[in-house]
């Protein structure tokens, strides 16, 4: 799907240009039988409006006026809030017909406020034509006569539809990404040393707004916090020993208590070993809340030793210079970890994706398969 970033936000293609012109003739047409023989004229709000009612407009072929207005917002003196007066108003409307034009019809208040100012002028009739009309979020009653398209209550840009002000000039309609934010998503991410766990885990930071879980980056801050857990990890630690199933996972607990309104989280690293699996799980459950699911990315040994042999190199990590250090790493990989690949299998959590090609495009296939949450 065509994709397009306005500002801060990324946008996917809603309804295509061909499309557009297609709704709009079909209203001209609708307008153009309603008003034959009529005292007609099309009231622009701008400014989203002004490329819907240009298109619109010359597909009109009967006499027909067309006017542009603006809605002013100044702040009233009383702190009821805003009021919005209808500007740039030349002509007389007393008698005519008025079609009013608008881009979109979303709550319909807009509607409302140009309709209750409008009748202050005496038209014979006004009529309402919006090219795009969002039905769920409409919480008016007045019947909207010509509608292009209807949408549903999502944020949209273009064709004369603004966010910020900026991406009214694309030629389609695009609608704003959404990033899952309603329910919890808690992801763990596996994998081999080198398959690219950690820029991965970047990435969908970002795009799902989660919080990194890394046992490594846990351990360095409690330590650095001097918590109770930090204090005894540190004496392990230094004594050259790994820390045990029972720190890492009161550290993970902690943190989780601590930001309970994230949207959910990206475990890199841990579990490592099916208590772990089983700990985590646990912690989730007191929390009501559960793993969504397990995702492997797959990178053949081959692959990974050649990545970190490039790694080495740049880095200058000893770890990822040696041959035989980077094979037991692997091997290592293998057999711990199989236990906790056949605990997710067994809950139906487990995926695994092809971590090979370019980042962008692992990435996309991560994203696929969150997607199906
Ligand atoms: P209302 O809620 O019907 O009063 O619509 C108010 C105004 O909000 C519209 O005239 C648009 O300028 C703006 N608006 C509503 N929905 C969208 C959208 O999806 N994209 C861009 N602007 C919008
Ligand atoms: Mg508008």
């Amino acid at each position: 799907m065509k994709r397009v970033k306005v500002l801060d936000k990324e946008f996917e293609l809603c309804i295509p240009s061909a499309q557009i012109q297609e709704a709009v003739e079909k209203m001209a047409k609708k307008i153009e039988k309603d008003i034959i023989g009529k005292d007609a004229i099309l009231l622009v709000i701008l400014n989203g409006s002004f490329m819907f009612a240009a298109d619109l407009y010359r597909k009109i072929f009967v006499d027909c006026q067309i006017s542009f207005v603006k809605l002013a917002s100044y702040s009233g003196t009383k702190s009821s809030g805003e009021v919005k007066s209808l500007i740039g108003l030349n002509e007389n409307l007393k008698g005519k017909t008025v079609i009013i034009v608008e881009d979109i019809v979303d709550t319909g208040i807009t509607i409302d406020n140009i309709i209750k100012q409008l009748k202050k002028q005496e038209p014979a009739d006004i009529k309402i034509a919006t090219f795009l009309f969002k039905p769920d979020a409409y919480v008016m009653h007045y019947k909207l006569d010509y509608v292009g398209i209807e949408i549903p209550n999502d944020f949209v840009v273009g064709y004369g539809l603004d966010y910020d002000g900026y991406g009214r000039n694309l030629d389609d309609i695009y609608t704003l990404i959404q990033k899952k934010k309603t329910e919890k998503l808690n992801v763990v991410l596996f994998g081999p040393p080198g398959a690219g766990k950690g820029t991965q885990a970047k990435s969908l930071l970002t795009e799902y707004d989660l919080l990194h879980i890394s046992t490594g980056d846990i351990l360095r801050m409690e330590i650095a916090d001097e918590t109770a857990l930090g204090i005894e990890a540190k004496k392990v630690i230094e004594n050259g020993q790994l820390v045990p199933d029972n720190i890492v996972i009161g550290m993970i607990g902690a943190l989780l208590e601590k930001n309970t309104d994230a949207n959910g989280f990206i475990f890199d690293g841990f579990p490592r070993t099916r208590v772990q699996a089983e700990a985590l799980d646990k912690l989730m459950e007191e929390m009501g809340w559960n793993i969504n699911i397990l995702i492997t990315l797959d990178v053949p040994d081959n692959e990974v030793v050649k990545r970190i042999l490039i790694r080495g190199k740049n880095s200058g990590r000893a770890d990822d210079q040696n041959i035989d250090v980077i094979e037991n790493r692997l091997k290592v990989y293998h057999e711990i970890t199989s236990p906790v690949i056949e605990y997710y299998k067994a809950q139906k959590k487990y995926r695994s994706i092809n971590g090979t090609g370019a980042v962008d495009e692992v990435f996309e296939r991560i994203c696929d398969v969150i997607d199906e949450y």
